[in-house]
Formats: C-alpha cells, sequence, structure tokens
C-alpha cells in the first residue's frame, strides 16, 4: 500500500477525491469538479492525471456548453518533490490533443484484458478486475492458493 502500486488509477465514487495514504489532490483541472471526473491515474506521490465522464483522459479545459482544445492547458497536478527541489504545481500533458484513449490499463489495472470497455465507456480500451496494481497483479490468484497452499507464487 504504500510503494504506491494500488493508485495507480483510482475510481472517483459518488463524485469525492479519492483518499490516498500520503497524499491530497488539491482538486480537479481547471473547468472540472469531482463529479465529472471517472478515474484518477497516479495522484499518489509523483504525480496525477485525470479522465472525463467518457473515459478519456483529460487534455482541454470545459466550459458549461462545450470543451475547448488548449495546448497549454494544465491538466497534471505534479506533487512537490523535495529530493530534486521541485515545488508541487501544475503542466501540461498532450494538452490540446483531441480525445486521448486511456489504453494503458495493461500496467495499471489487475486482471486486464484489451478486449471490451471498462464500464461501456467510450475512451477506455480493455476491461479490468481491478483498477491499479492489486495483490494478485504480483501474488497471482488467490483462488489458487486456497485450491492448493502448496501452488502459491
Ligand atoms: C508498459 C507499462 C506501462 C504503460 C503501458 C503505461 N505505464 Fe504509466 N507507469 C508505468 C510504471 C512502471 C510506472 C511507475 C514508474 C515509476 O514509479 O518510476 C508508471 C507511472 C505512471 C504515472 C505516475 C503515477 C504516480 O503514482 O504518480 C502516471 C500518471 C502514469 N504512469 C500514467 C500512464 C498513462 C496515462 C498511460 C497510458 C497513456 C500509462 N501510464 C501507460 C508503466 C506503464
Ligand atoms: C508489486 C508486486 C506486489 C504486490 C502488488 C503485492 N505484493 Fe506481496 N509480495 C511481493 C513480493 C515481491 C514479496 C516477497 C517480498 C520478500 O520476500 O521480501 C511479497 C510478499 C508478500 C507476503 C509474504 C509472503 C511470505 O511468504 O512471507 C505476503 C503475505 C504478501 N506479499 C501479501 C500481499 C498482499 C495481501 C498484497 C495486497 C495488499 C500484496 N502482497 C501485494 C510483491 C507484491
Amino acid at each position: 500500500m504504500k510503494s504506491g502500486h494500488p493508485w495507480k488509477l483510482t475510481k472517483v465514487v459518488d463524485g469525492k477525491p479519492p483518499k490516498y495514504p500520503f497524499s491530497e489532490i488539491p482538486r480537479p483541472p481547471t473547468g472540472y469538479q469531482w463529479k465529472d471526473i471517472s478515474y484518477v491515474i497516479g495522484g499518489y506521490h509523483w504525480k496525477a492525471r485525470f479522465m472525463n465522464k467518457d473515459g478519456y483522459i483529460i487534455t482541454d479545459w470545459m466550459t458549461t456548453t462545450q470543451v475547448m482544445s488548449d495546448t497549454k492547458y494544465l491538466n497534471q497536478y505534479n506533487f512537490a518533490n523535495p529530493d530534486v527541489g521541485k515545488e508541487a504545481g501544475w503542466t501540461t500533458y498532450n494538452s490540446g490533443v483531441k480525445q486521448l484513449p486511456y489504453n494503458c490499463g495493461s500496467c495499471h489495472t489487475t486482471g486486464y484484458t484489451p478486449q471490451g470497455r471498462q464500464g461501456q465507456l467510450p475512451g477506455i480500451v480493455g476491461t479490468w478486475a481491478e483498477p491499479g496494481i492489486q495483490c494478485e497483479a504480483c501474488h497471482g490468484p488467490g483462488s489458487q492458493h486456497t485450491a492448493n497452499r502448496a501452488a502459491s507464487r
């Protein structure tokens, strides 16, 4: 839990900011409220990106009536890193790119398959059993262990 592995992808539930053991994201990118966010990517200790309700990685502003393309849009939050003398702040990540799909699940989720779309969200490529790198991503299925205690890895 402290390594950060389970926090690589966190679902936003009931429009509330996810809770992390040591870090806190001050707010979603400008123009968005937590209720407009489906998942936070990262968000633990290093940096955070955000996915919209359609499952695309947020790259553009949202006003009440339209989405505005902007290559300078500050859509990634970086936590302070005293080791390299950096303060916390916002920066660009593929800003202005139209519809950046979340095709990152093979490394950032547990039980990933490239088929289908998680939660039927059009911006997500593939499905997973759990977001983030959870216990069974490294240890294998717990069902194998309960079936045969010698068969753990
Ligand atoms: C091939 C595997 C792989 C893929 C695919 C991948 N990542 Fe990662 N990502 C990693 C690893 C490994 C780390 C941790 C690196 C480290 O801590 O130095 C990481 C770290 C991150 C972090 C920092 C997380 C934090 O806690 O601060 C973010 C944000 C991130 N990735 C976003 C993405 C996005 C968005 C995509 C898809 C566009 C993506 N990654 C695709 C392997 C991958
Ligand atoms: C990123 C990969 C990874 C994840 C995720 C992970 N583990 Fe581990 N786990 C390991 C490794 C590697 C070891 C062996 C560490 C060692 O021997 O020092 C280990 C050791 C253990 C052990 C000790 C096993 C023994 O024989 O003493 C237990 C219990 C355990 N993990 C449970 C969990 C649980 C529960 C979770 C989820 C909350 C989890 N692990 C998540 C990689 C992982």
